[in-house]
């Protein structure tokens, strides 16, 4: 565990961004983050980055029939390398017909394959440090569709039980300050673990 200087030191030196009103007009909030799936377009190609074992893909799987879910993860630390085959027994079906392509490896690697145009919606969920998400956003918004959205999982200070400051609030602010993306949702886990949806801002 970090100590408080070194937390200190990690929170300090991440960017502390002022949106205006055009980053959040638009933005609705939504009781969690499996409502906020029920709001996302439906029959897309989809990319959740960061996967574990799959709980939250098989809701993705569920409530947004997508036309094809990248299942993007480097299941490579203990706590998560049974993530991999479990995947592929519990989506073995989805994987045969196509619509689940398992692509193992580091999130900021594997972004970098996928083609500009080629993902409607991301979904990220990994180490929710400053410098790794916002690395992700950048990557996510080169393959988006023009339209497309970027999602993610822990919109807050950090996980308070392990003590882990997280940078997923500071980057996200950044990248829609640099990038004019809006907010369209925010969702309101009872967990305090919360999600973001943004989208580019459109000139209309
Ligand atoms: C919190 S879990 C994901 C949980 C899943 N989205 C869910 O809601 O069920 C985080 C996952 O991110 C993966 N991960 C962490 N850092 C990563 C990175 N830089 N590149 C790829 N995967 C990473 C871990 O292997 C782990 O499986």
């Amino acid at each position: 565990m970090k100590t408080a200087d070194e937390r200190r030191a990690i929170k300090n030196a991440m960017p502390r961004i002022h949106l205006h009103s055009v980053h959040t007009r638009n933005c609705r909030l939504l009781p969690d983050r499996y409502h906020l799936l029920d709001a996302m377009p439906k029959a897309a190609t989809v990319a959740e980055i960061g996967v574990a074992f799959g709980d939250y893909s098989q809701e993705i799987l569920e409530r947004c029939a997508p036309k094809k879910l990248f299942l993007v993860d480097a299941w490579a630390s203990d706590r998560y390398s049974d993530g991999l085959s479990a995947i592929q027994n519990k989506f073995a079906s989805q994987i045969e017909r196509s619509i689940v392509e398992v692509r193992q490896g580091l999130s900021t690697e594997v972004l970098k394959k996928f083609a500009p145009n080629s993902i409607d919606w991301a979904y990220i969920d990994t180490n929710h440090s400053y410098q790794t998400t916002i690395e992700e956003l950048r990557l996510c918004a080169s393959c988006l569709v023009s339209d497309g959205r970027i999602a993610g999982h822990d919109f807050c200070t950090g996980n308070v039980v392990s003590a882990i400051p997280y940078g997923v609030v500071e980057s996200v602010m950044q990248f829609c300050l640099e990038d004019s993306w809006e907010f369209e949702y925010l969702t309101l886990d009872p967990s305090a673990h919360f999600s973001f949806c943004i989208k580019p801002i459109s000139e209309n």
